[in-house]
């Protein structure tokens, strides 16, 4: 299953029982909203937020904002209601916390192709436990499983310090194992990954620095938790003018007919491989759909 290229540069948490937020979200330029039912709503509001959110996704709104809804872990008493509200009010994807393993993803889409027939919201794996981490190739692989309709992967860097007791420091030296391998995973099933969320939104600078961390690796986006977070977020991972014209002059000469048998060429100064091409074809298309939607 190949998805079609689009940003997902930023991805908002915002908590279901938060109704200003939900409402705030419709205004925010933010490339995903995740409506949380899980972490961010507290055991005695779960009925509320799942009506709060199913009822504002219903209404709609939220124009080309991807609208992914957190349901409560399959092992809760609440996962059963939060799905079969997701499947009625229709969101793009449903997020599935605490994945462990490529069962936990198949049961989910079971019980949403019982619940929802043929028009199933694609699913999101919240990638943040220690089975996770060392089944991450497995989980990734549900990306080429039509039945599974996985597209995303979130990194869920909280739980991950938790369950593993590895500590968030600046630079994240003893998460990035995790993280790279996770990036190979969904690489390898075909998928995108977002960055886990940086918990000082006062801190400008440490999220500045951890954006620009994440694209080096190859991050698709960052999830957020504050809007004060989106612009900067946006200023990492949008492709940058110079990289947009580059990638558009190697396009250009290697269609010209003189490179049509050539594997590589010089471009000022440099070796370009039609691999590079390939790579500024990407870096085209998600610049030309960032465009397209301001
Ligand atoms: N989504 C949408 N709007 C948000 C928001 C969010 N995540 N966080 C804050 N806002 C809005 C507020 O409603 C407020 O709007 P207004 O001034 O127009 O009424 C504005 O942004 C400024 O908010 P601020 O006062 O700075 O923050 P706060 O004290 O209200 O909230 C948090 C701080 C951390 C509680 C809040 O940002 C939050 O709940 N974040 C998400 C937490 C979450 O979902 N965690 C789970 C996954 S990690
Ligand atoms: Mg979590």
């Amino acid at each position: 299953m190949t998805q079609p290229i689009r940003p997902r540069r930023s991805a908002l948490y915002m908590p279901g029982s938060n109704a200003r937020a939900l409402e705030k979200a419709r205004t925010l330029d933010v490339d995903c909203l995740l409506l949380d039912l899980e972490d961010a709503v507290a055991p005695d509001a779960k009925d509320m937020a799942r009506s709060q959110v199913a009822d504002a996704v219903t209404a709609g709104g939220y124009g080309k904002r991807e609208v992914v809804i957190r349901i409560n872990g399959m092992d809760t008493p609440w996962a059963d209601d939060d799905l079969k509200a997701a499947v009625q009010c229709g969101p793009d994807a449903i997020l599935v916390p605490k994945v462990n393993g490529p069962e936990d993803l198949q049961k989910v889409a079971h019980l949403l192709s019982i619940h929802g027939g043929d028009q199933t919201p694609h699913l999101w794996a919240m990638m943040e436990t220690p089975q996770a981490m060392l089944n991450a190739a497995a989980i990734g692989a549900c990306g080429r499983d039509s039945r599974v309709r996985l597209t995303c992967f979130v990194m869920g860097t909280n739980d991950l310090a938790k369950e593993t007791r590895a500590r968030l420091t600046p630079g994240r030296a003893a998460m990035m194992p995790w993280l790279m391998t996770c990036v190979a995973a969904a690489r390898a099933g075909g998928i995108d990954i977002l960055d886990g969320v940086y918990n000082a939104f006062q801190d400008e600078e440490g999220f500045a620095a951890e954006c620009a961390q994440g694209a080096e690796m190859g991050m698709d986006g960052k999830t957020l938790i504050h809007p004060k977070q989106i612009a900067p977020c946006h200023a990492a991972f949008s492709p940058s003018e110079e990289e947009v014209a580059w990638a558009r002059k190697i396009n250009d000469l290697f269609d010209l007919p003189e490179n049509a048998s050539k594997g590589a060429i010089q471009v000022d100064g440099k070796m370009v491989e039609r691999l590079h091409a390939e790579m500024g074809k990407r870096v085209i298309a998600i610049a030309d759909s960032i465009a397209a939607r301001t």
